[in-house]
């Protein structure tokens, strides 16, 4: 409304890189070596990040949606398969189903902490549902205890999408290591990234054996080159990603000490402002990797609708969205059943228009907050400011409103 904004300074830019990269960069470069078949920066970067996981396996390969798809694929998923995810995710947690020729089934994320509720996929259970996919939203480890009973007693594969998770844990378990197989992506916008890039993390060796093969135009493991066993296709990462992954590699862990400090911090000022309630964190969080900073708005206390109450946030200096503008289900894809090629039998049979998810769509349609992890790379003062910010457009509430009550008549 004219007055200063709380906020002028830029906050940390992401991606945050130094002469470590440029240096690896240019070993690669000069070393001749650009390809996963021929160098060692891609190979070394698995075991480390695999390590740094938990896992003895690591297979990178092309982005996290890819990384998804060949998951399944190893595990072995039949055509018409069940494999129940949440709504509240990214577009490839479910393409990456439909690819593998199964049938993505929703179930509900609790209203919380934003994760798929254990109740909700019991009661998604059929006897065709052969696997999970956890989503790790935000960073915040999903409930896995009560996911892997209910795999254990159906005999389910579960599959952790990890892609916002880099150095998050579930008691003291790294994420990524507690299901069967973990997913984690590399795009420009994650924790950890070299521009594009995924990774699958396992402990099963013949799991890890399959996605290895199957990442590598399905030849195997020592066997001879023009020697291909499964169909598939090329989603080796090259040697340049390698390079520039392990320089990252080398700031997670204190890049991720200082999100989860920064996070924590913000979550307990703002859940003290009416109308505001940060993503929940229950005690099983060991560790937040706060790809995302998550809250629900209750636009009601601040007298305006969201979208009025982010852009009073952005006139502040605060980066902010609402995230998903609809749950994944309600995607025209879903609506379409426009599956190209895959379940041509199945998709006669499925309606995802009666697909129920109410949380989820709450939290898209109405009260669904996102600040992104370059923010929480700062200063406790940068979480001054973001609190101060919340906190003036509260206090301005009813200037807010008639501002928003003149924009409607007009
Ligand atoms: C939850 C989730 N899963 C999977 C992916 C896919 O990763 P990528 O972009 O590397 O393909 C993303 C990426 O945005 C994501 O947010």
């Amino acid at each position: 409304m004219g007055g200063p904004a709380v906020r002028t300074r830029p906050f940390t830019v992401w991606p945050i890189f130094g002469r470590s990269e440029e240096k690896g960069l240019l070993r690669v470069l000069r070393g001749g070596k650009w390809g996963r078949l021929d160098g060692t920066e891609v190979a070394g970067f698995e075991r480390r990040f695999a390590a740094a996981h938990g896992c003895r396996h690591g297979i990178a390969m092309v982005n996290g949606t890819v990384s998804l798809r060949l998951a399944l694929m190893a595990a072995g998923l039949k055509a018409d398969d069940e494999v129940i995810i949440p709504p509240y995710t990214f577009f490839s947690t479910a393409s990456a189903v439909v690819e593998a020729n199964a049938v993505p089934v929703f179930a509900d994320i609790d209203l919380v902490t934003f994760n798929l509720a254990p109740a909700a996929v019991s009661a998604a259970l059929t006897r065709r549902t052969r696997a999970l996919i956890p989503v790790h939203f935000a960073g915040q480890p999903a409930d896995m205890d009560p996911l892997l009973r209910l795999a254990k007693k159906h005999g389910l594969i579960v599959l952790e999408d990890a892609a916002h998770a880099h150095g998050a844990s579930y008691k003291n378990r790294p994420a990524g290591s507690i299901g069967h197989l973990g997913s984690f992506s590399f795009q420009s916008s994650k924790n950890l990234t070299s521009g594009e890039g995924g990774i699958i993390t396992t402990n099963d060796e013949k799991l890890a054996e399959a996605c290895r093969s199957l990442h590598n135009c399905g030849r195997v493991p020592n066997g001879v080159w023009y020697e291909h066993h499964v169909i598939s296709g090329n989603y080796r990462l090259s040697e340049f990603h390698g390079a520039v992954l392990n320089a990252q590699l080398e700031r997670l862990a204190e890049q991720t000490r200082r999100r989860d400090r920064n996070g924590q911090y913000l979550a307990a000022r703002l859940a003290l402002l009416p109308g505001l309630y940060p993503q929940k964190r229950p005690a099983f969080c060991t560790r937040h990797s706060y790809h995302l900073f998550m809250l629900r708005l209750d636009a009601r206390e601040f007298g305006a609708p969201r979208a009025a109450v982010l852009r009073a946030l952005q006139a502040e200096g605060i980066p902010c969205s609402p995230g998903y503008g609809f749950s994944l289900h309600h995607q025209p894809f879903f609506r379409r059943r426009a599956f190209g090629p895959y379940l041509p039998q199945t998709r006669a049979r499925l309606d995802y228009r009666r697909t129920d998810c109410p949380n989820s769509e709450r939290i898209c349609r109405e009260e669904g907050v996102w600040l992104g992890q370059n923010l929480f790379l700062g200063s406790r003062a940068d979480m001054d400011d973001i609190f101060r910010a919340f906190e003036k457009v509260h206090e301005q509430r009813a200037a807010l409103r008639a501002l928003n009550k003149g924009a409607a008549h007009r």
